[in-house]
C-alpha cells in the first residue's frame, strides 16, 4: 500500500497531529498559537452556508443532453441545433422543507437543470409540475411564508396554508396537482420536468415564438400512496436523494426526452386565454409536444458541497436564440435568483467551477468583489467604450428577443382573454385526467387537511374553493367533513 499523503494546512504545510492540541504539559492549558488547530476549529464554523430560501433540500448530478429533431426552425441557440451535444447539470428538489426535511413530505418537486452550452450557459429552472400557484410575483413571499413556519411555534399549520390558497383562487390548479399523486413521486427519476413558464425562442431569420419546455421520463412515472411516504419520510428522510445516487453509481442512467410546444408570436394576443398566465397549461390539442432530444444524467457529483450546495440556477442565465416573456412571475424571477445567490453563496458565485460556463469564455467588465478568482489578461481594458481593442457588445450576437408592450405605468391583473379564469383547467385535470383510483387518493387527502382546518372561515372557504373545481367533489368533501 502508498503511503498516504502528510495532512497540512490549508496554506501546504505539513501538519504534527490530527489528535493532540498543543497545550502547556500533557494537562495545561491549550495555547491560542496552536495555528492548526485555531484553523481547523474557525474553518469548521463557516462550513455551511444561508439555504436557499425555497427548494433547499435537494440532490442531484451531472449528464449530457443530445439533439435528435431538428428545431432550428424555432431557434437559433447552438444548444438545440441538430446533432449537438451539450455537457449539463440537474437538481431536483422540495419546495418548502429546509435542508434535512424528508424528501417524501408531499410537495411539489423542483427540476432545474443547466446546460454548458458554448455559448454561455442556459438554465432552465422548472418543476414537476407544469403551473404554478400565482401568476404575479409580488405574491411569492406571502404564499411561501404561508407554506413555511409560525412565527411563534415554529410549526407548519394548514390553516395558514389553506387561508392562502384559499384567499388566491389562481392557486387551484396547481393545488389539484399538489394534492393529487403528483404531490408524492416515488423518485426523482420517476417524474416528468416542466419550464412552466412561456419562454421565447428566436431564430436565425429573427423570427420570435412562445416556447414551452417538457422533460418526460423515459423511467416512466410512478407515484406513493400517503402511508408509504409517510412511512419512508421516517426510515429515510434522504430517500429520493439516495435512489439517484445509487442508480447512477450501479450505471442505471436516467434519462428524460426533451420536447416543447410552439407557439407562432401573433398567436398569443388571440389565443382563447392569456398564453403567458403561469397557472395554465396550454392544450396539446392546441399545441402538439415536438421532440428536441434527451438527455441522461451518468455522473454523480464528487462533492455534494462543492457541486449540489453552490449550484446556482437561474432563469436569468438564457443563451442567443431563446429568451423570456412577459410572464410576470418570469420576469421578476430573472432578478430574484442572481440577488439570491449573490447573498447565498458569494458575489463571485460564476467564478465557482460548477456555475462558470465549460465551452464559453468569459469577456466581462465587471469585476473584483469577494472572492475574484477568475481575471482577464492585463492588457484588456477595464472599462467600455475604449479605443484598445476591448470586448464589443454586439445585438446581433446576443440574439436577444423581445415584445411589443407600451401603456401607462399600473398595478393591474394582465388582460383577460375569452377563456381565462380560476377553476376551469383545475376542474379538467380532476375530473379528465386523474384515474378513479388517482380520484379516490385525492379526495381522501383532501379529507385529511380539511379535517386539519381549525378556523371555521378557512373551513367553509376551503368547501367552496373545491365546490368551484368541481360541484360534486366540493359535495363530496363538504359531507366527509360536516
Ligand atoms: C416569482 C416567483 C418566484 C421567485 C421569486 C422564486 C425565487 C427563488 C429563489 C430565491 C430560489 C433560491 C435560489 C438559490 O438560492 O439558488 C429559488 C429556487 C428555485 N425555484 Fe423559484 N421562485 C419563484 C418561482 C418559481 C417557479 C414558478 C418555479 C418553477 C417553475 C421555481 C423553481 C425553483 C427551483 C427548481 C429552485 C431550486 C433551484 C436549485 O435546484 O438550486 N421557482 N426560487
Amino acid at each position: 500500500m502508498t503511503q498516504p499523503p502528510a495532512t497540512t494546512t490549508q496554506t501546504g504545510a505539513p501538519v504534527g497531529s490530527d489528535e493532540h492540541s498543543l497545550t502547556v504539559g500533557p494537562d495545561g492549558p491549550t495555547v491560542l498559537h496552536d495555528r492548526y488547530l485555531v484553523e481547523k476549529l474557525a474553518q469548521f464554523n463557516r462550513e455551511r452556508i444561508p439555504e436557499r430560501i425555497v427548494h433547499a433540500k435537494g440532490g442531484g448530478a451531472f449528464g449530457e443532453f443530445v439533439v435528435t429533431a431538428d428545431v432550428s426552425a424555432y431557434t437559433r441557440a447552438a444548444v438545440f441545433q441538430p446533432g449537438t451535444t451539450t455537457e449539463m447539470l440537474a437538481r431536483f428538489s422540495s419546495v418548502a422543507g429546509e435542508q434535512g426535511s424528508p424528501d417524501t413530505w408531499r410537495d411539489v418537486r423542483g427540476f432545474a437543470l443547466k446546460f454548458y452550452t458554448t455559448e454561455g450557459n442556459l438554465d432552465i429552472v422548472g418543476n414537476n409540475t407544469p403551473v404554478f400557484f400565482i401568476r404575479d410575483a409580488i405574491k411569492f413571499p406571502d404564499f411561501i411564508h404561508s407554506q413555511k413556519r409560525l412565527p411563534d411555534s415554529g410549526l407548519r399549520n394548514a390553516d395558514m396554508q389553506w387561508d392562502f390558497w384559499t384567499l388566491s383562487p389562481e392557486s387551484a390548479h396547481q393545488v389539484t396537482y399538489l394534492m393529487g399523486d403528483r404531490g408524492l413521486p416515488r423518485s426523482w427519476r420517476q417524474m416528468n420536468g416542466y419550464g412552466s413558464h412561456t419562454y421565447q425562442w428566436i431564430n436565425a431569420a429573427g423570427e420570435r415564438f412562445w416556447v414551452k419546455y417538457h422533460f418526460i421520463a423515459r423511467q416512466g412515472t410512478e407515484e406513493l400512496d400517503e402511508a408509504a411516504a409517510e412511512a419512508i419520510a421516517g426510515a429515510n428522510a434522504d430517500y429520493y436523494r439516495q435512489d439517484l445516487f445509487d442508480a447512477i453509481a450501479h450505471g442505471d442512467f436516467p434519462v428524460w426526452d426533451v420536447k416543447v410546444q410552439i407557439m407562432p408570436y401573433a398567436e398569443a394576443l388571440t389565443y382563447r386565454f392569456n398564453p403567458f398566465d403561469l397557472t395554465k397549461v396550454w392544450p396539446h390539442s392546441d399545441y402538439p409536444l415536438i421532440d428536441v432530444g434527451h438527455f441522461t444524467l451518468d455522473r454523480n457529483p464528487l462533492n455534494f458541497f462543492a457541486e449540489i450546495e453552490q449550484a446556482a440556477f437561474s432563469p436569468s442565465n438564457l443563451v442567443p436564440g431563446t429568451d423570456i416573456s412577459p410572464d410576470k412571475m418570469l420576469m421578476a424571477r430573472v432578478f430574484s435568483y442572481p440577488d439570491a445567490q449573490r447573498y447565498r453563496v458569494g458575489t463571485n458565485y460564476n467564478q465557482i467551477p460548477v456555475n462558470a460556463p465549460h465551452a464559453a469564455a468569459v469577456h466581462s467588465y465587471t469585476q473584483d468583489g469577494a472572492q475574484a478568482h477568475y481575471y482577464d489578461s492585463p492588457t484588456k481594458p477595464v472599462y467600455a467604450p475604449n479605443s484598445f481593442g476591448g470586448p464589443v457588445a454586439d445585438a446581433a450576437a446576443a440574439g436577444e428577443g423581445g415584445w411589443a408592450a407600451d401603456g401607462e405605468l399600473q398595478r393591474a391583473a394582465a388582460t383577460l382573454h375569452a377563456e381565462d379564469d380560476d377553476f376551469g383547467q383545475a376542474g379538467s385535470l380532476y375530473r379528465d385526467v386523474f384515474s378513479p383510483e388517482s380520484k379516490a387518493r385525492f379526495i381522501a387527502t383532501l379529507t385529511g387537511q380539511g379535517r386539519a382546518l381549525t378556523v371555521p372561515g378557512i373551513k367553509a372557504r376551503f368547501i367552496d374553493y373545491w365546490t368551484k373545481v368541481d360541484a360534486d367533489l366540493g359535495a363530496t368533501l363538504a359531507a366527509a367533513l360536516a
